[in-house]
């Protein structure tokens, strides 16, 4: 059943953090629902401009209608994510996504809050929730390249106003992560007292961290290991963090990069060793069991494992 992401956070806040993954194809969407419904976890699926270009945005809607269907008592959030103001509106005029990430993040202050107000206006008309993003992510988002030197974590004082001044539903905060596989060097991790400080001025209000993936040091060597030529000093979100970031109020933890190294190391690992073969189902189908149980081991982490009922009740 698909619900807005302001009904699942109303559940969550404060207790665990709803499990947002990205999805891009058939196997993703099968391994990520079994994953959520192994571990009795609400969840949100997330579809960025990128992946609705790779095939096309209605095979997605096809094959997330059809799993929604197979897994009835499944509960999620269809949500666009990193959304520039056009996708917004097609997305919200669909009919189809029940949640937009307007990510104005790169514009001015004053430009981002009057971005932000157009779509939270358009979007709440639907009954569609949004989340809207202040401060900078260090390294890349879709097409936006922020220096890491660059990248400045949200300023709590001005997250009080952008939230009053635009109504949003959640706020991505930059508390110190970035994209992709190579998020910290040296000894650092969550900014937990810019957490605490946001946390302050918003009490009960939804925060969003993005680039959560924990970059497991396992899948990177055995990637190495099968071929692959992956930094090894790439590393990721520490997974102790991920808990009491959500008793702080972080609702929403965003993890693509983890799904993207499970499928490079089944199918780096599947051809290494079997080289006179080239059909893909064999390797789709131990990727998608092993996409279900790396989800549904995240799921344990983040608190929501064994919430879906919880949820359904508050529906
Ligand atoms: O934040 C970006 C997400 O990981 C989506 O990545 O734009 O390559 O689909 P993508
Ligand atoms: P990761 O690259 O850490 O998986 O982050 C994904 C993300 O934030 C999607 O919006
Ligand atoms: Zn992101």
């Amino acid at each position: 059943m698909i619900v807005t992401t302001a009904q699942l956070y109303k559940v969550a806040y404060g207790k665990f953090a709803v499990g947002a993954y990205n999805i891009n194809n058939a196997e993703q969407v099968m391994g990520l629902f079994r994953g959520c419904m192994e571990s009795k976890a609400p969840f949100i699926i997330q579809i960025s401009k990128g992946a609705r270009k790779y095939t096309d945005k209605k095979i997605l809607e096809a094959l997330i209608r059809t799993a929604d269907e197979l897994f009835p008592e499944s509960i999620f959030a269809v949500h666009l994510d990193h959304g520039d103001e056009e996708t917004c509106y097609e997305c919200i005029d669909s009919g189809f996504y029940s949640s937009v990430m307007i990510d104005a993040s790169h514009e001015t202050f004053d430009e981002n809050v009057a971005i932000t107000k157009r779509v939270v206006e358009r979007a709440h008309e639907k009954g569609v929730s949004v989340e809207a993003e202040l401060g900078m992510l260090g390294g890349v988002e879709e097409d936006i390249q922020v220096d890491e030197k660059n990248a400045c974590l949200t300023d709590p004082d001005e997250a009080e106003v952008f939230v009053k001044k635009t109504g949003c539903d959640s706020l991505a905060c930059a508390i110190g992560t970035s994209h992709g596989a190579y998020k910290f060097k040296g000894q650092q991790s969550l900014h937990f007292n810019v957490i605490e400080a946001i946390q302050k001025k918003l009490p009960g209000f939804p925060m969003v961290m993005h680039g959560s993936s924990s970059v497991p040091q396992e899948e990177v060597q055995r990637i190495n290991a099968a071929g692959g030529k992956l930094d090894p000093s790439a590393r990721g979100v520490n997974v102790e963090e991920y808990l009491p970031a959500a008793k702080l109020g972080v609702t929403k933890v965003n993890i693509d990069t983890d799904g993207r190294l499970v499928w490079t190391r089944v199918h780096r690992e599947y051809f290494r060793d079997k080289p006179e073969e080239f059909d893909f189902r064999p390797p789709g189908k131990i990727f998608m069991a092993e996409y279900a149980k790396f989800i549904a081991s995240r799921n344990e982490l983040l608190g929501s494992a064994g919430q879906l009922e919880a949820v359904r009740k508050s529906l």
